[in-house]
């Protein structure tokens, strides 16, 4: 295995993944690391009486090994046993997995064993014109307008890195009116020196945005405070970090639209 770096890549990779795109990130950030810190019967404590399938939305992906141990861990299915229809936590979930990298897609969809269940997409969520129709035809299906829960773990830095400040607070915006809950882990702010560093090393430019950024120092702390002030969410709580220094947070959201029904259905 990879030695992890003190960020973000194998050393052998450097700057071979401009957003993050590791081909073998699990390997050195392993999902038990995030895992380990949720609780068994997280869905029956935020969701104990919707009775309805469970949406979450996984954004950055990568090839998938996260999204799936998330979906095992969330509904007490261990490895090897168990089925997606028998799960122990009482709950159904459906997991939509999107990443902007279409050959760590092409892999995930290869490799998942639950197909009925978890689906990945090749989407760039910044490209609004086309995660909006993508993300509302899948919640359509199931008479949606909103997701229960979206995952957006260790993706914050690379979009703050390749879309800047003002890229960084739409994102936020944009995730916390798609969900009620929304699990985040953000890069700590050495993360984005260690980026920019191995970016110099092989001779090429910073990140358009890397020098320009006014949201710096403690990410953890700046993103919660952009989620509670600015996108009407709440923090939950912290889970705890990461061996690798990452926070593990959970907000709420306080907007008026978050029971994820679509208006027709609402109005019954
Ligand atoms: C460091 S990896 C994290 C993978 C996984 N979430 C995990 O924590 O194990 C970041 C992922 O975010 C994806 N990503 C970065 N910018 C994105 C964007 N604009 N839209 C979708 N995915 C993006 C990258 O391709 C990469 O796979």
């Amino acid at each position: 295995m990879a030695a992890p770096t003190n960020e973000e890549g194998p050393a052998s990779e450097p700057g071979a993944a401009p957003y993050g795109n590791f081909p073998n990130y699990s390997r050195f950030h392993p999902p038990e690391g995030r895992l380990r810190l949720l609780p068994e019967g997280l869905l029956r404590q935020l969701f104990p009486s919707d009775a309805r399938p469970l949406l979450g939305l996984d954004v950055g992906c990568n090839s998938g090994e996260l999204s799936v141990a998330l979906y095992r861990h969330l509904l007490g299915l261990q490895e090897g046993k168990g089925s997606p229809e028998q799960p122990a936590d009482g709950k159904d979930l459906h997991l939509l997995c999107c990443d902007i990298d279409p050959v760590l897609i092409e892999r995930a969809q290869q490799s998942s064993p639950f197909p009925n269940s978890i689906s990945f997409a090749n989407l760039d969520i910044m490209d609004s014109s086309s995660r909006e129709p993508f993300l509302t035809s899948y919640l359509s299906r199931f008479g949606r307008s909103t997701f229960d829960i979206s995952f957006c773990m260790s993706v914050t830095m690379w979009i703050h890195l390749n879309h800047g400040d003002r890229g960084l607070v739409e994102f936020l915006a944009f995730l916390s009116s798609q969900c009620r809950y929304l699990l985040i882990e953000p890069q700590p702010w050495k993360c984005y020196r260690a980026a920019a560093r191995r970016l110099r090393k092989l001779g090429r430019n910073d990140f358009d945005h890397f020098r320009s950024l006014a949201i710096n120092g403690d990410m953890a702390e700046r993103i919660t405070q952009i989620l509670t002030r600015d996108c009407t969410m709440e923090l939950v709580c912290c889970f705890g970090s990461t061996s690798w220094d990452r926070s593990l947070l959970l907000f709420k959201s306080n907007g008026s639209n978050h029971d994820g029904r679509e208006p027709s259905e609402q109005q019954q």
